[in-house]
């Protein structure tokens, strides 16, 4: 059955991506309604060659809404979302407000499709760099159980929302004409740049976004004893995130077998040509569904034979937030 479907934050970088998805993917629509702030109300957007007008988000937004696509900030999904639950709709949150909420799915289609059919309302999409991490490990880890993860991020501005982006096209314009580099939202320059990720760092060191990566990753495999430690870097990139992870396995795993795994999982295409020394790049994964996956290899510091080095990328806005909670809403 078709859906009446509203996209809360329809103006912001994960907003106008839904628009591209739903419309691409053919997603099965009664209605499409678009929710922003106030002063976006009146504002036009085009989806499938139709202009539709941007609403204001209020209380009274949700009636006769089946399913919520939900992108405005985590503190507008809390205000907003239980009245989108109470109105009868399924809220697929793009978030971090509900994600570690107990009872609340948080969901990797490609990892953990069977959480989707208990959610009570409100289904949770993970952190981007959990997603793009957790799509070529599953596979991997139901081959031969993932004891550790080691990752670093090279993350994209495009996390950050629209601003982020904006941010720094401003900059390399004004570095390129040798003007002063105006910094308004990022912490630091981002061009010609980069700098630890700009979210709250906890008494223990670690940001949030790492922490994510930790407790996300825990809570989508299933698996509270998986050891995680991540080192997430903001790079002057616009909108895909690359990721070097190293891989502790229980078993012994080559790196054949490793290669032979990911050949074959859902969500992973292979970028790994040594001769011409071309891997996973931020610019062939944006835009792309799949997470580009390369540099397999075996971890020559250890001597048991369980340790696998992976460089990746993943479109950030795309299978790190729109495309990964349309493909929850699909599975609906
Ligand atoms: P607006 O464009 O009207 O500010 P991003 O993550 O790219 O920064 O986008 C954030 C999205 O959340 C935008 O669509 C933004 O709308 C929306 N948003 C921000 N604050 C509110 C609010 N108070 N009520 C509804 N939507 C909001």
């Amino acid at each position: 059955m078709n859906k009446h479907v509203a996209i809360m934050g329809a103006t912001g970088a994960v907003g106008t991506e839904f628009l591209k998805i739903l419309e691409q993917r053919k997603f099965p629509l009664a209605s499409l309604k678009l929710l922003a702030s106030g002063r976006s109300a009146g504002k036009k957007l085009v989806f499938a060659g139709e202009e539709l007008v941007v609403e204001e988000l209020t209380d009274k937004s949700f009636a006769g809404i089946d399913l919520v696509l939900a992108s405005a900030g985590g503190s507008i999904s809390k205000k907003f979302a239980p009245a989108a639950v109470a109105a009868g709709c399924v809220v697929v949150d793009n978030t971090s407000a509900f994600r570690m909420v107990p009872d609340v799915p948080l969901v990797v289609p490609e990892v953990n499709p069977e959480d989707i059919a208990r959610h009570k309302g409100i289904i949770a999409n993970p952190n981007c760099s959990t997603i793009i991490m957790n799509v070529p490990v599953w596979p991997l880890h139901k081959a031969n159980p993932v004891k550790r993860l080691v990752i670093s991020t090279y993350q994209a501005v495009s996390g950050a929302g629209a601003w982020g982006l904006w941010e720094l096209e401003e900059q390399m314009r004004a570095y390129v004409a040798g003007q002063p580099i105006q910094k308004k939202k990022f912490p630091h320059q981002i061009v010609n740049n980069l700098f630890s990720h700009n979210s709250a760092v906890g008494e223990h060191g670690y940001n949030e976004e790492e922490i994510k990566m930790v407790n996300e990753t825990r809570k989508i495999f299933h698996c509270p004893e998986i050891r995680v430690t991540a080192t997430c870097i903001r790079v002057p990139v616009m909108r895909a995130h690359t990721e070097a992870i190293n891989i502790e396995f229980a078993q012994p795993m080559s790196e054949a077998q490793a290669r032979e795994v990911l050949s074959r999982a859902a969500g992973v295409t292979i970028v790994d040509d040594r001769a011409g020394n071309t891997f996973p790049m931020p610019l062939d994964a944006s835009d792309q569904d799949d997470v580009l996956v390369g540099r397999i290899r075996q971890d020559i510091s250890r001597e048991d034979g369980c340790g696998i080095d992976l460089l990746v990328s993943g479109d950030q806005i795309r299978k790190g937030a729109a495309l990964n909670a349309v493909q929850i809403a699909e599975r609906l």
